[in-house]
Parts: C-alpha cells; structure tokens; sequence
C-alpha cells in the first residue's frame, strides 16, 4: 500500500501525553502506522520567528514533522484569518466575521510556507489527505510546486451556505482552491449540497453527477463522510469509569437529584449561552425541578487569545453567576459551571450518570460530544439526548430530542421531556442511536475516505500507465 502525508494544522506527535491524544489523532496515527508516511503541520509553538526546517520526530514509519510558527504568522494565520474570519462564516457567524487584509495575507503566506516545508518529505508514490480549514490553499500551493500526486480535503466544520460564503472577499480563490484537490469531504448532505450550489452558480464548473464535476479545469470529487468515534471506546471507557473515583464522587454530590450534562469547547458556536438561558427557561417554567436536578456546563478554554472568545467567557461567568443566585438554595446549585478539562474516560462516566446530555451547538459541523454521549450510556438505563437540529449529528441521531437552540422555551420543553421519559422510551431511542454510533465509526469514515482518495491513481501508477 501506497504511503500517506496527512497534513493538519495540530499534528499529534506521539510523546509523553500521548496517552491523552483524541480519537481523531489516534485513527489517523493508525492509519499512518499501517502503511507509513508523514505527519506535516504547526508544532503548537510559537516562537519569535517561523522555524527555517521543520522539526523532525520518527516513529516507526512514521515522519512528524512540525514547524514553530512566528508571533506574526501565528496571530495573521491562526488567531486570525482562521479564527476570526473563516471559523465565524463557516458557522454562519457573519456578525462576528473579520475582514482583514492583513489577516487574509498572512494565511496564504503560512499555507505557501507550509508547502515549501512539506514539498521535499513528499515521495512518488505518496497519497496527500489535508484536514481542515485552516489548510484549504495548501493543496493549490502544493500543485503550483509540481505536486500532482493524488490529493483529498477533508472540512471538519460546516461548509457555509452560497449567500454566507458570498460575504467573505476571497470567497472566489478559496473555492478555486478546495478544487486543487481531487477529493474533497464533508460531514453532511448538507454541507455538500451548498459546495454544490456554489459550484453550479458561483463558476463555470459543470456537475457531471452527484458527487463529480468539472471546475477550474480539473475533475473533483466531492462526498459526505459523516465523522464517528472510536468503536467500542467509550462504551468500555463508560462502565468502567463510572465505577472509579471522580464518577464516585460526583454521584455522591448529587443526593439522589438528577443530572444534566454539556461539555463544549468554550467557543460561541457551541451555543452555551443559549443554552444557560434555556436551562434558565426551564427553572421558571417547570418549578418542581427545581431543587431535583443540577446541570453541568463543561466548557474548556480554547483560543484564548482571540477576542470573540474572551468576550463569551465574560458572558457565561455572567450567566451562570445570575443563574445559581437566582434560584439555588443553600443545599443546591442549579448551574455548575467548570472551565477545567477532564480526561475522555472521566467524561465517559460523568456522561452515564446524566440522566440528559445538552448538546445544543448553534451550527457544528458533527458534533462528537453526542455521539460520546450516546456511546457512554448504560444500556438498561440509558439518558436521553437534548440535540440541537444544527449539529451534524441531527443527520444521524435522529431519534434524540431535537431542538431549536435559539427556542429558549423549545429547550426548556425538551430538558423537561428527557427528565419525565419513560424507560421503554429512552431504550428506544438509545437503540436507535447506539447503532448508528457503532455503524458510522471513527474507522468506517477514516476507511471509506481513504478507499476514495486510493482510488485516484499515485504519480508513479499514471506513469506506468503512460
Ligand atoms: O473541528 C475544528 C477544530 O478546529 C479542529 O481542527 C481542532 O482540533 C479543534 O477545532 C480545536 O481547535 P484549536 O485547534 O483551534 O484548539
């Protein structure tokens, strides 16, 4: 088998914390371990000016190779035109989207150096598989180099609506760019159909069916590839946590009253909140819970030093306040709210003891924390899912509470719904998800992209050929 250069922006460099590393880092480690190859992209340091040569680490047949970004690069390419202007839009968040000159320059020159870097790791053979947002004009750098080896995309978030995506200036070379590849995914009928409706109404592009069409000169491959968790991981992680320590723990906290659980990135698409009023909507509307049931907001710190970002801390340290003391008492809390971070098997057996788990994103492009959920629960007494329809996952757990995450009274309904569900319910609808959860898994969508992207014939092959 061919080898594989997967490319992304954080690159999970085996090491002493490897142990802790995601289920994405782990699939596509694996993924690499079989047939060898490289992982390219920023170190996660910054230093006074962007690294000459990318720093090297081999493991087995694996080459990681990452390189050190500059302040300059670093807040023009990541804090900026990432973060600030195609994170928002991509999330159909026009009113916080930057426009900035500055931001946009530096972000193609990052991706052209990122090319320059990874150019000469790249062998004959080699299948390329770029990841994310951050990277969509590395593949038409890479090709401006001489590289015509087989090339997929892969958008972990939402690819924005033809209207939306209008506003962003460059909006023309960034879909110039996404068509350098020959594989291009995304997570949901959805998110295809508006690349689709760009292609046909934006370019010259002609959809030759479905999932092909002609743009730019070049023949593209666009498909969904719902992304999944790890089989069986947090399914063995839940029962055995919950009979741990800080699952322990929490239980004893809770005196026998109920459970609601979000945990998000601390991030405005995550829509928490909304979801703080909503659960506020629910203490009013629906007395008798009150003093019953606790909610526990898991919320991280993430891009920290992107304003936006502050701003929405500032907001929930305010909520939350208002909230517990409103209505808590004494001897109970309404609201817990922790920027801490906690390890995936914790999580795993906090998700079991909630008896609903709140995942109400205002748009997502999957939303893995629903699956988790799902995949944690007991299976004779499974909780129910709050989910939001605007989180990818709607698509595949339909058989969740599915809600409107801007309707405050809408969610206050649904949390209440999952409080008084009967058993037979909640079975019911648990069976329907975990299937889904099992079928569409970490390594069914690491698979079925990369049996499309192999299917594009390798350099050498279309030598052969010749
Ligand atoms: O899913 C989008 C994403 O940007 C991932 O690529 C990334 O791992 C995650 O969000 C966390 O964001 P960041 O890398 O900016 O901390």
């Amino acid at each position: 088998m061919s080898r594989l250069v997967v490319v992304s922006n954080r690159v999970a460099v085996p090491d002493a914390q490897s142990a802790t590393a995601g289920g994405l880092a782990v699939a596509l480690r694996d993924a690499l371990q079989s047939c060898g190859g490289v992982w390219f992209g920023w170190s996660g340091k910054t230093a006074a000016q962007t690294a000459e040569k990318p720093a090297i680490t081999e493991v087995g047949p694996v080459t990681y190779a990452t390189l050190d970004l500059g302040r300059k690069d670093y807040n023009e390419y990541y804090n900026g035109f990432a973060n600030r202007t195609l994170w928002p839009l991509f999330h159909y968040r026009l009113d916080l989207a930057e426009f900035s000159h500055e931001n946009y320059t530096g972000y193609l020159r990052v991706n052209t150096l990122f090319a320059d870097k990874l150019r000469p790791l790249i062998e004959d053979d080699d299948h390329i598989w770029v990841h994310d947002y951050h990277m969509i004009p590395l593949g038409r750098e890479l090709r401006a180099l001489g590289v015509e080896h087989p090339m997929g995309f892969y958008l972990h978030t939402p690819f924005p609506a033809l209207e939306v995506l209008l506003a962003l200036p460059s909006h023309a070379l960034l879909v110039k760019s996404l068509c350098a590849y020959d594989v291009i995914g995304f997570q949901t009928e959805n998110d295809l159909r508006a690349f689709r409706d760009y292609i046909h109404y934006e370019t010259k592009g002609e959809l030759i069916d479905e999932q092909t069409f002609h743009a730019y000169g070049r023949v593209v491959r666009a498909e969904v590839f719902p992304i999944g968790i790890e089989r069986g991981q947090m399914e063995e992680a839940s029962a055995r946590a919950v009979e741990l320590g800080a699952a322990r723990r929490l239980e004893r906290t809770l005196h026998n009253r109920s459970l609601m659980i979000g945990v998000d990135r601390l991030d405005y698409s995550k829509g928490i909140p909304e979801r703080f009023r909503s659960f506020e909507r629910f203490l009013e509307t629906y007395p008798d819970h009150r003093g019953q049931v606790s909610m526990m907001q898991i919320a991280p710190l993430s891009r920290s030093e992107v304003p936006e970002y502050k701003a929405i801390r500032d907001e929930l340290e305010g909520l939350a306040g208002y909230i517990n003391g409103r209505y808590g008492d004494f001897d109970w809390m309404p609201l817990h709210y922790l920027t801490k971070n906690f390890q995936r098997e914790t999580l795993a057996g906090f998700f079991r003891l909630s008896r609903v788990g709140v995942v109400t994103p205002l748009r997502d492009g999957m939303n893995l924390v629903a699956k988790e959920y799902v995949a944690s629960q007991d299976p004779s007494y499974p909780g129910v899912l709050v989910l939001s329809r605007f989180a990818g996952a709607a698509r595949e757990l339909d058989a969740a509470l599915l809600v409107n995450p801007y309707d405050h009274d809408g969610v206050a309904a649904a949390l209440h719904q999952g409080l008084v569900m009967s058993l037979e319910e909640r079975r019911e609808r648990w069976e329907s998800m975990i299937a889904k959860v099992r079928d569409n898994s970490l390594e069914h969508w690491r698979e079925a992209f990369l049996s499309v992207l192999r299917a594009v014939p390798t350099l050498a092959e279309r030598r052969a050929g010749t």
